[in-house]
């Protein structure tokens, strides 16, 4: 008998335990329909680990992540939490999550379904079958960087510091994930810094590069400034196949890919550590959007995003391709029968609850399972 699936969820905050609601179902559904179950245990991150235990994530729950097959998170932050001190508040917990895992690979697909062209800010045929991959680091750069901090100068004058760094390994198990993927995908990968002004992005480009001629040489590789790289993205974003950056470009840059498939809303994030020696590595999942409090229980929000990125942790953590491609099919079907939240809102579509949406998808497995 297979060994049993450890799922931990963290919805967090605002609406996270609204969109982990509806995916929570589809897990159930796995159970029922295709005899795969779950082991789910349930946990607090963020804001309401800070309200439970006063700190954003505790040690049991990072040991609980360090153990478990995959963690699926819903959000963290929202105003209440906005004026603690730095160190305490929401989002430490999930940096923590990250660099305690050593979750360096952050994979954050943009894909437009194509019920949602017309969606984007962009006109249809710039989006219309985009399918991009962008690889961000994630447990580096200046997210982690030492010196940091804010100092008082002797004049009296406040000083911010954050320190951008890299190696040569962290740009390389990165750029190694790039190219793997490209491989399965496009075969080009295209790699964003500013080595134009840091010597950071210097040694990223050459690194990048060395490793593409020692071991990735049937894989076309590009170099791109982040600053053009922004502005392609929004001019031709169909020229994309995988793109490889650092941990805050890759922050910026992956929100705007977001909107060239019409919301943030619909975009799944998988963050990925090194494989150990049996093969397995150490994952989280995430919706890319974030706590939205200003629509957080309303039953309002777009569940789909975290719903695909359980679908990830189906392809990457479980090796079930087969149960990632039905739940993504359902996506496109309820999308296509014009079913919508407020996020991705069109003429002629219904608006629909975030507890309707997860109704439509449910049905929607169930007709692909029939
Ligand atoms: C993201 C978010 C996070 C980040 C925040 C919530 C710390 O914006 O996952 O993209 O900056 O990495
Ligand atoms: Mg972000």
């Amino acid at each position: 008998m297979a060994a049993n699936k450890n799922l931990l969820m963290l919805p967090g905050d605002g609406i996270g335990p609204e969109v982990m609601r509806e995916t929570r179902r589809v897990i159930e559904w796995m159970a029922k329909k295709r005899a795969v179950s779950f082991d789910v245990t349930e946990d607090l991150v963020g804001g309401s680990a800070i309200d439970a235990h006063g700190i954003p994530v505790t040690d049991d729950t990072v040991e609980k992540a360090q153990k478990a097959d995959a963690v699926l998170l819903g959000a963290v932050g929202g105003p209440k939490w906005d004026n603690l001190p730095f160190e305490q508040k929401p989002e430490r917990g999930l940096l923590r999550l990250r660099k305690e895992l050593e979750l360096f690979a952050n994979l954050r697909p943009a894909v437009c379904f194509p019920a949602l062209a017309d969606a984007s800010s962009l006109k249809r045929e710039l989006v219309e079958g985009l399918d991009i991959m962008i690889v961000r680091e994630l447990t580096g750069g200046v997210y982690f960087g030492t010196p940091r901090g804010i100092e008082t100068l002797p004049d009296g004058q406040r000083r911010g510091v954050n320190t951008q760094v890299y190696t040569t390994n962290e740009i390389r198990r990165v750029a190694a994930v790039a190219f793997e993927l490209a491989r399965k995908r496009g075969n080009r990968v295209t790699s964003c810094e500013k080595a134009n002004v840091m010597e950071s992005g210097v040694l990223w480009r050459e690194e990048v590069q060395k490793l593409h001629d020692e071991s990735y040489k049937d894989v076309e590789l590009s170099h791109m400034y982040a600053d053009n790289a922004a502005m392609q993205l929004v001019r031709a974003p169909k020229q994309f196949d995988v793109i490889v950056t650092d941990n805050l470009f890759g922050d910026i840059l992956s929100d705007e890919a977001a909107m060239l498939t019409g919301s943030l809303g619909m975009l799944p994030s998988a963050s990925l550590g090194a494989p150990d020696a049996t093969g397995r590595r150490k994952a989280l999942y995430e919706p890319v959007h974030g706590s939205a409090p200003d629509i957080a229980g309303q039953n309002a929000a777009n569940p789909i995003a975290t719903i695909l990125s359980f679908a990830m942790a189906l392809r990457y953590t479980f090796d079930m391709g087969d149960e990632a491609d039905l739940v993504e099919k359902a996506v496109k079907d309820v999308l296509e029968k014009g079913m919508r939240t407020g996020d991705i809102m069109q003429k002629g579509t219904a608006k629909v609850s975030t507890s309707v949406m997860g109704d439509s998808l449910i049905l929607a497995l169930n007709n692909l399972a029939a």
